[in-house]
C-alpha cells in the first residue's frame, strides 16, 4: 500500500504524521485518557515496550513538557518518565530510555533503580509480540507479556497507581480479568475509537492499585496460579474457579475516545489542498531505529534455517509445543518445557507441568527471539 493510499484508509495513520506522533497508537493512549484520566497527578510514570515511542511521546507532551516550560519548574522537580523496549528508540524530551526485555528480572531492577526508592504513579504497557494471526497463539504469548509487566508493577507502582496494558481478545480474557482484579479493585477493559475493530487489542485500564493485604512480590506466580485453579482461592472474592458456567465473570467493557470523531475502521478523502498547496503524503516521524524484521532477515540469510532446522535440543520441543498450541492442545503443551526454569525473581523454580497463567515468556527459555516474526512462523511450520 502507497503512503497516499494508506493515509485514505487509515485516518489515524495521517492524523499521527500530522501531528508529530511516531505512531498512531498515539491516539490509543489519548483516548483512553480522555475517558479514564490516566495523567492526573502524574509524576513518575513507566512505559513498558515503548517503541517506536509514541506514548512516551504521549507521556512527555502532558506530563513532562508542560512541567519543563512552567515558570516555577525546578530541575529535580520534573516528572520522571522512564521507557523499557528490547528495540532502541530515537531520543523524545524527558523520557529516560532502557533496552531491554520486560521479562527478565534485570530490566525490572533497572526500572526500580531509576526511580531511586519512589514509586511511580503510571504503568503502561503496549507490549506486543510479532503477531502471528494465530488467536490462540498470539493470546497466550500476549498475556504472558501483561503478566510480566504486572510483575514490574508490583515493584514499582505506588499504591494507589494505575497500570494500562494492552491485552487480545479471547477466551482467556475472563482469567486475565480476575488476575488483574487481586491488584486493582477497578479494573475495566476499553477499547479506544482508534484501534480498528477488525483487531481482537483492547486495554485493561486498572485503577487503584491495592495489593491484597501481606503482598509479597514472590507469591505473585502463586496468587495467580490460585485464580487459575478450579478450586479459585479462597480469601479473595474475585476468585471464580475456571471462570466457567455460573462462575463466569462479568467484565465491563467500555468504548473510548470522542465516538463522533474518526472511525479507524473508515476510509475517509485526502484533502485537495492544504494551505493552498496540493496535499503532499507525510513521510513517518520517526522509523524505526533497528526493526526486529531486519534482524530477523538477517538471521535467516545467516543460518539459512540452521538455527531451526539443526535439531537443537531446545527448538525441537517448542516446535512440538507450538504445533500442539495450533490444535488447541493446551493441557498437552506445557508439559514438552524444561521441568526446571528461572522464575522473573532469578529463582530456580519448577516449570509448570499444567497449562498456568504464570509471567513466563516463550522468550525467557531463551530460544526464541520473541520479536522474531520469522522464527514464530518457521517454528510453527517445523517439522
Ligand atoms: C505495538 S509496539 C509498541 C508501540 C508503542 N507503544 C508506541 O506507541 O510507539 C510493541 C512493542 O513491544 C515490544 N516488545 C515485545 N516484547 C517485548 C519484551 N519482552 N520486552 C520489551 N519489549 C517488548 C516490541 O519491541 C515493540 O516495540
Amino acid at each position: 500500500m502507497g503512503k497516499a493510499s494508506k493515509d485514505k484508509r487509515d485516518i489515524y495513520y495521517r492524523k499521527a504524521k500530522e501531528e508529530g506522533w511516531r505512531a498512531r497508537s498515539a491516539f490509543k493512549l489519548l483516548q483512553i485518557d480522555e475517558e479514564f484520566d490516566i495523567f492526573r497527578g502524574v509524576k513518575r510514570a513507566v512505559d513498558l515496550c515503548a517503541a517506536p515511542g509514541s506514548w512516551s511521546q504521549v507521556l512527555s507532551r502532558k506530563l513532562y513538557v508542560p512541567a519543563k516550560s512552567s515558570p516555577e519548574s525546578r530541575d529535580g522537580d520534573l516528572p520522571l518518565i522512564v521507557a523499557i523496549d528490547l528495540q532502541p528508540m530515537a531520543p523524545i524530551d524527558g523520557v529516560i530510555q532502557v533496552q531491554g526485555d520486560i521479562t527478565n528480572a534485570r530490566t525490572a531492577e533497572v526500572v526500580i533503580k531509576h526511580f531511586d526508592g519512589c514509586k511511580a504513579d503510571l504503568v503502561v504497557c503496549d507490549g506486543a509480540p510479532d503477531v502471528t494471526g494465530l488467536h490462540d497463539m498470539d493470546e497466550f504469548v500476549q498475556s504472558q507479556l501483561i503478566l510480566a509487566a504486572l510483575t514490574i508493577v508490583t515493584h514499582v507502582l505506588r499504591v494507589g497507581g494505575k497500570f494500562v496494558a494492552k491485552i487480545f481478545r479471547g477466551k482467556d480474557t475472563s482469567l486475565l480479568y480476575s488476575q488483574l482484579k487481586l491488584f486493582f479493585p477497578n479494573v475495566t477493559f476499553a477499547k479506544p475509537k482508534s484501534s480498528r475493530n477488525s483487531s481482537i487489542e483492547a486495554f485493561a485500564v486498572c485503577e487503584n492499585y491495592s495489593p491484597p493485604e501481606g503482598f509479597n512480590q514472590k507469591d505473585l506466580y502463586h496468587l495467580l496460579e490460585k485464580v487459575g485453579t478450579p478450586c479459585g482461592s479462597d480469601n479473595l472474592d474475585c476468585s471464580s474457579g475456571w471462570l466457567e458456567g455460573a462462575n463466569k465473570v462479568y467484565i465491563p467493557f467500555l468504548a473510548c475516545g470522542d465516538l463522533n470523531g474518526y472511525d479507524s475502521d473508515r476510509s475517509y478523502p485526502l484533502p485537495s489542498s492544504v494551505n493552498g498547496s496540493s496535499y503532499q503524503s507525510l513521510d513517518p516521524v520517526q522509523p524505526p531505529i533497528a526493526p526486529p524484521y531486519k534482524t530477523a532477515i538477517e538471521l535467516k540469510k545467516a543460518s539459512s534455517h540452521e538455527y531451526l532446522r539443526g535439531a537443537t535440543s531446545k527448538v525441537q520441543p517448542l516446535a512440538e509445543a507450538f504445533r500442539l498450541v495450533l490444535e488447541n492442545r493446551r493441557n498437552t503443551f506445557t508439559t514438552l518445557l524444561p521441568t526446571r526454569h528461572k522464575n522473573l525473581m532469578g529463582d530456580d523454580a519448577p516449570f509448570p507441568l499444567e497449562p498456568k497463567p504464570l509471567p513466563i515468556s516463550l522468550s525467557f527459555l531463551g530460544v526464541i527471539e520473541p520479536t522474531s516474526e520469522l522464527y514464530m512462523k518457521d517454528i510453527i511450520g517445523f517439522s
